[in-house]
């Protein structure tokens, strides 16, 4: 196949009533649309609370069409809630909706090539809500899929499966960042399928690139001007940016590209 670009974009935190974040919305399309990918991912957190702001997500809807460019979402915490006990709102049956009514389906399957791209939603992870089932179920009929046309899969979603080992189960302040319990181990256990050759996810705000049990990892630092920083992050991720894949018969090459925002870096903020 032809060499195709996809780029990713995390946390880009569209206040569309704040000229700052209007003037950072407009230097991260900018640099993007410079790269005339064949697909922009955004993968959580496309506003500011855009489940209890009236209309917002409609407004960065409008926003995003603007780049002229095809793109795909997955919502984040500041989307659509996030699991009984983290942050500030718990997602609901009605923020999903939302979601779905303005923005599509809270998960996506898109095949590019010899590549199935899929998205998947964190945030009903731990929810106890039907989605969080179905979800796992159109998991696995994808990969059944990815195996029966002989696909790779690049998987790309809000929350990391887990920070540093497959295993751990993280508490305390930073269980903020991952899924917990038996549904993340579901997770962790089909995103280890042969098939899936990356996994890409955000909401960390910090950056990493790194390989765990033969796949690419990736943490895709936020497009926004806040860094977060935590003792149990890799170190040296500190940057806003998004990345740039190009993706070839065999191969997905992740490209880090950073943006010249002014950006602040605090240590672990939970809301
Ligand atoms: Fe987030």
């Amino acid at each position: 196949m032809h060499p195709l670009i996809v780029v990713q974009v995390s946390d880009i935190h569209v206040h569309p009533d704040k000229p700052e974040s209007l003037v950072m919305h407009s230097v991260v399309r900018d640099t993007v649309t410079r790269l005339q990918p064949a697909l922009v991912v955004f993968s959580g957190d496309i506003s500011a609370d855009g489940h209890v702001v009236p209309d917002m997500l409609s407004k960065v809807k409008k926003l995003l069409d603007g780049w002229g460019l095809p793109w795909v979402a997955v919502p984040g915490n500041h989307d659509v809630g996030n699991r009984a006990g983290i942050g500030k709102h718990e997602v609901t049956p009605a923020f999903l909706k939302h979601w779905i009514d303005v923005i599509g389906d809270d998960r996506f399957a898109k095949k590019l090539g010899c590549w199935l791209l899929l998205g998947l939603d964190t945030q009903v992870m731990g929810s106890g809500l039907p989605s969080e089932k179905h979800q796992l179920d159109f998991l696995d009929a994808q990969l059944q899929t990815a195996d029966r046309e002989n696909l790779h899969v690049a998987v790309f979603q809000h929350m990391p499966a887990y920070l540093n080992d497959p295993r751990e189960h993280v508490v305390g302040k930073s269980a903020y960042w991952v899924p917990t319990g038996p549904v993340r181990d579901a997770l962790v256990k089909r995103l280890h399928h042969p098939r899936v050759k990356l996994v890409a996810s955000g909401h960390v705000h910090w950056h990493a690139n790194f390989e765990q049990d033969s796949q690419r990892r990736i943490w895709c630092p936020a497009s926004c001007d806040l860094i977060v920083d935590d003792s149990h992050f890799p170190r040296g991720g500190g940057c806003t940016g998004f990345m740039k894949y190009t993706l070839t018969d065999n191969a997905i090459e992740p490209t880090l590209i950073k943006l010249p925002l002014k950006a602040q870096t605090v240590s672990l903020v939970v809301d």
